[in-house]
């Protein structure tokens, strides 16, 4: 029996969610002894209406007392103008993280084989993409100290910190060098070690690590470079290890390759409990129409198969099942083509769950 906290949260999170939902259930009735018990919770600026706060303090009890965490998406144009500590992202999101102890943040790139024209870039160039970015998720300069005054000249001075200790990058490394080992042997750490000293710690580490895993390929890369390589050439890229802020703009630049940004899924891993999201935010431009890609959050849904619960099969069975109803033709709107056809987020969820 495997206890999933659900955070639908704002904008499209309570459709894709109940997509996910409908997998689970699916997966249940397909694989006998797997039991999962639901419980909903508010969180976002849905819970800051109802509570006052993006983070109910209840709602973070259920987080930490379950298997795993579903989150669908936070934030939302009526929740911008609060004071920064209710936004939802900084309110409830980054404290989630933290409180979770969620370090490695894993995002996978993968091309479907039937969405290989649906990227902006050529046919050639992702066909065949799968590249797994590993992202430094709680240190680095997001959780670091913020400090702005007002100059005798009436300028404005901000300060923000940039920290890391040897503990922090060990830790994230050794998911990257693990995975690595596991998929095609293949590590390339991204940094600014000719600039950072932070970074040149990072190298350092790094480096040092991979005389314990003589089975994967290390190399470093600096991160400007690696920005330019990801459009370049993609498949040069096995497991992309990164620190926090790098990350987040290389796994969302990662992630465009592969088509829709509906597509894909997270894992964050590291604590006791794991939290898995899409990588979408709330889409409040397409909220309540039943447009929105449930698929990102249905892969994450096979992403906490695989890492929370050990169940390879089932995980891979949500996979298969993407993969054929993208076969057979359907699409939501955001990855249409030409002479397929369209459905809503509900029956997309459907489609896949009598797939499995
Ligand atoms: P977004 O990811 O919500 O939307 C970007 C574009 O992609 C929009 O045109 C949207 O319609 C489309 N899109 C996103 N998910 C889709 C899906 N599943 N199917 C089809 N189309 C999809 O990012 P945006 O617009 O920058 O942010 C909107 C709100 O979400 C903001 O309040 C932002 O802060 C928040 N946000 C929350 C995140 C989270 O909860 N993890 C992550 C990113 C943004
Ligand atoms: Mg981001």
């Amino acid at each position: 029996m495997y206890t999933i906290t659900l955070l639908p949260g704002d904008g499209i999170g309570p459709e894709v969610i109940a997509g996910a939902v409908h997998v689970l259930q699916a997966v249940q009735e397909q694989h006998t002894g797997v039991r999962f018990v639901l419980r909903e919770a508010p969180f976002g600026g849905s819970a800051c209406d109802q509570t006052g706060t993006p983070l109910p303090e209840e709602t973070l009890q259920l987080c930490l007392s379950g298997d795993a965490v579903l989150l669908g998406a936070v934030g939302g144009p009526k929740w911008d103008s609060l004071p920064v500590h209710l936004r939802p992202e900084v309110g409830a999101l980054l404290p989630l993280r933290k409180h979770l102890e969620v370090f490695a943040n894993l995002r996978p790139s993968v091309i479907f084989p039937a969405l290989a024209d649906a990227s902006t870039l050529k046919r050639e160039v992702v066909e065949g993409l799968d590249v797994m970015v590993v992202r430094e998720l709680t240190g680095g300069i997001y959780f670091g100290t913020k400090h702005r005054e007002t100059l005798p000249d009436g300028g404005v001075k901000v300060v923000e910190t940039l920290e890391y200790t040897t503990a922090e990058i060990v830790r994230v490394a050794r998911v990257a060098f693990d995975l690595a080992r596991q998929r095609r042997g293949k590590l390339t750490s991204v940094d600014k070690a000719n600039v950072l000293e932070s970074s040149r710690l990072w190298r350092e580490v790094v480096s040092e690590m991979a005389g314990e895993y003589p089975d994967v390929e290390l190399n470093h890369m600096l991160v400007d470079n690696c920005a330019m390589q990801l459009v370049r050439y993609p498949k040069q890229f096995d497991v992309l290890l990164t620190e926090n802020m790098f990350g987040d703009i290389l796994s969302d630049q990662a992630s465009q390759l592969t088509g829709s940004i509906g597509m894909l899924p997270s894992a964050s891993l590291g604590g006791k409990v794991g939290l898995y999201e899409p990588i979408h935010g709330s889409a409040p431009d397409i909220a309540g129409q039943d447009v929105a890609n449930p698929i990102a959050t249905i892969l994450s849904v096979a992403m906490m198969l695989r890492f929370s619960f050990n169940l390879p099969e089932a995980a891979n069975s949500v996979e298969r099942a993407v993969s054929r109803v993208l076969e057979e033709g359907y699409r939501t709107a955001d990855i249409m083509q030409p002479g397929m056809r369209q459905v809503g987020t509900k029956e997309m969820a459907e489609l896949i769950g009598v797939r499995l």
